[in-house]
Formats: C-alpha cells, structure tokens, sequence
C-alpha cells in the first residue's frame, strides 16, 4: 500500500467511526468537513443538503469560521454550482471558477477567496440528498484520486444524512400515533359520558319510578282498582327502562353494521325519523370497519340534531364514492343555526358537534358544517382516499 492509499483507508475509516456513533448528524457533518479539507490539501469545505419540498440546498456544514453560517446560505436547486450538482447528480472538478458559467457568487462565503474548487452529489437509494464541495485558494485541477476520495466520502455521508433523515420521520410518525392514541382515549371517555349521562336521565330515572309505583301497589294492596292502575304503570316502566337498556347498548356498539353494512344502516336511521320527506342516494362504499363506526355515529348525531332542532320538511342522505374519497353528507331545510351563537347549547351539554369534529379528526376525514338561519343546516364529512 502506498503512503498516499494508507492515508485514504485511515480517512475513510476514521468518517466510518463518525458516522456510527451517536454523534448529531449535524456534527458529523461538521467534523467530515475538516477531516476532507486536510485530505484534499484543500482551504476550506462546504456542504450543503437538498431541501426537496423547497427546491433548494441549503449549507448544513462547513469548516471554521463559515460553520457559524449553517442555515443561513442557499441556493436554488440547479443555480451555482453546489445548485448544479444536486440537480444532476453528477461530480464536476472546476479549476477555476470563474472560468465556469455556472458559478454563482456568494458575499458570505467569500467567494473571492477561492479559484478552484470539486462538487460531488451524495447520493443514497437513488436519491441526492447533499452536495460536498471543497475549495482552495489556488488554482488547480483537483487530482483523479482527489475526486475519488470525495466521492467515497460523499457516499458514506450520504448513508449518514438519509438515515437521520428516516429516523426523524419514524420518530415525527410516532409522536403522531401518540397524539392519535391520545385523541382515541379521550374521545371514549366522552362517549363512556354521554353513556353514563343516558343510564342517569334514562334508566335510573325510570327505575326510581317503577320503585315508587311498586311501593303504591304494596300501600294499595286493598283497593284492587288502584292496585291494578299502579301496576299497570309499573310494568310500562319496566318495559321503558329495557327498551332504553337495549338503545344504550345498541348505541355502544351498532351491530347493524355488522348485520347490514354501512348503507342500509345509514338508510334504517333516517327512516327512523319524523320528517316529512326524506331522499336517500347511497351507493356501496368500501371502508375499514373503524371508518365505517365512525361515518354512522356522524350520521346518527347530524339526524338527531335535524329531528331535534331542525324543524325541516326534507331531509337527504347521501353516502357516495368519488375522486377525492368517500362523501357523506346529511342536509336539511329546517331553520339552521348561526355556528357558536348557541350559548343555550354550549351552556348545556352540547356534545354532538363536538362529538362529530372528533370521530372526523380521528379517521383523517374532512368535516364542513354549514348552516344559515332559515335556510337548513349542511353535513358534510370527507374521507380521502
Ligand atoms: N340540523 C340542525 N338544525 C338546526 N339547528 C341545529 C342543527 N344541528 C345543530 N343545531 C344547533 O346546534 C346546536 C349544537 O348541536 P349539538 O349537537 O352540539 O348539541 P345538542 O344537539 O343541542 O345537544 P347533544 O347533541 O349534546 O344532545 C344545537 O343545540 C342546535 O341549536
Ligand atoms: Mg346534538
């Protein structure tokens, strides 16, 4: 091996150590510069990464004293010559630059300073991910070997930088599980309180009735006119409190989905409703089952709240599958409502809006509501596809 190979190995060995610590991508970076400028006999090195989503590369490292520049230089992807390199991926070796069209003159690096320069792409899984530049003073035509060197440690950086790129992705993908996982619990909880609320007003509520009316029956025990009426209404009571028992549970968990799918669910819902005229136009839709729950508890809020506060003589249904995804609206010509001037329902309980922005964020889905006073209220949730 010749001295010159054995400095070469020794280079490349010593980045290798670098870029499998646990150093920052960004003092890797830093501490490559200096180990290339001495290897190349250069004056100082620059290297910049693309910024895809900008169409740009930007300086992430560099020797002293342009490394307090970090951040601060770019260029257009394909202007200047670091631009040129990381839009074609290919090395250039520029003896002086001033001599080359593609240069471009930057007043913070100092570009007056330096004639010669070599600019090789790092590469990795075919994408350009940064360019390393080195420079120097004097003019010169950088070596074959010089050029080879660059581009193996170019090569090894560009491992490096994607790498620490996918780790930040993969690290960004599970903060937003967490924030999902978050969203999940709490959105139980809220149902876990509506539940409770409807066992309260609606169960016990009818049980404490039926325990008094029973009592009336024990007191009335000799008049048997007044022992049948109490008992009459006891067993109406009992009968109430079990058909609200089934409606809980069936709200817990809609086994119509399971039993008819989402459309015809959709369908039964509004034929359970009392407005006049109703328009149905749902065409078969394939969606994960969560995303399904999810769209029939929307639905089932909206109509609830047409029935409720509406007032409207028609309603329509829609459930369709279009370019943007799948669309569920519910739209009534009932009196509508100015959004937020409901203190009275914000006061209260109110929970059905909100219940509704909920699942929509959940599922990634779009959610518009519209509404004029006196001119019917609009639902309209998007799922993309
Ligand atoms: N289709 C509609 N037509 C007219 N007003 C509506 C309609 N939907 C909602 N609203 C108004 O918006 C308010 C908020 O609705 P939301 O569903 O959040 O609460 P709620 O129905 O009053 O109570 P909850 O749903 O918690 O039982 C309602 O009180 C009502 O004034
Ligand atoms: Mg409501």
């Amino acid at each position: 091996m010749t001295a010159e190979e054995a400095a070469d190995v020794r280079l490349l060995r010593l980045i290798i150590e670098l870029t499998s610590t646990d150093l920052e991508v960004t003092e890797v970076i830093q501490r490559v510069a200096t180990l290339v400028t001495a290897a190349t006999g250069s004056d100082v090195c620059f290297v910049h990464l693309v910024d895809e989503e900008h169409r740009r590369v930007v300086l992430a490292g560099a020797t002293p004293p342009f490394d307090e520049l970090v951040g601060t230089v770019e260029l257009p992807l394909g202007e200047g010559i670091a631009g040129w390199v990381a839009l074609h991926g290919e090395a250039t070796v520029v003896p002086d630059k001033w001599n080359d069209a593609r240069y471009r003159y930057i007043p913070a690096l100092r570009g007056e300073d330096y004639v010669a320069m070599m600019s090789v792409p790092m590469a990795a899984r075919g994408r350009v991910v940064g360019v390393l530049n080195v420079h120097s003073r004097q003019a010169r035509d950088y070596a074959e070997h010089d050029l080879a060197l660059l581009t193996q440690v170019a090569r090894l950086m560009a491992r490096t930088i994607e790498n620490a790129r996918l780790y930040r992705r993969l690290a960004e993908r599970e903060e937003m599980l967490e924030t999902f996982a978050a969203r999940t619990v709490e959105a139980q909880e809220h149902e876990r309180r509506r539940l409770a609320g409807e066992i309260h007003d609606g169960i016990s509520q009818r049980l404490v009735s039926l325990w008094y009316h029973l009592l009336a029956a024990e007191d009335a025990a000799a008049d048997p006119g007044a022992l049948h009426r109490e008992l009459a209404v006891a067993k109406e009571l009992a009968t109430a409190a079990l058909a609200e028992a089934r409606g809980a549970i069936t709200d817990l968990r809609p086994s119509v989905l399971d039993d008819l799918g989402l459309g015809p669910s959709l369908e039964s819902l509004v034929r359970t409703l009392s407005v006049p005229e109703v328009t149905l136009d749902v065409s078969p839709v394939e969606l994960p089952p969560h995303v399904e729950v999810a769209l029939y508890r929307i639905a089932q809020e909206a109509l609830q709240n047409v029935e409720k506060h509406a007032r409207a003589s028609t309603v329509r249904l829609s459930l369709t599958a279009g370019d943007d995804g799948v669309r569920l609206v519910v739209h009534d010509d009932g009196r509508g409502f100015e959004e937020g001037s409901d203190d009275d329902a914000a006061s209260r309980h109110a929970y059905g809006m909100m219940g509704i922005r909920e699942r929509a964020e959940l599922i990634g889905a779009r959610l518009s509501v519209t509404s004029l006073p006196g001119r019917g209220t609009a639902v309209e949730v998007v799922v993309p596809r």
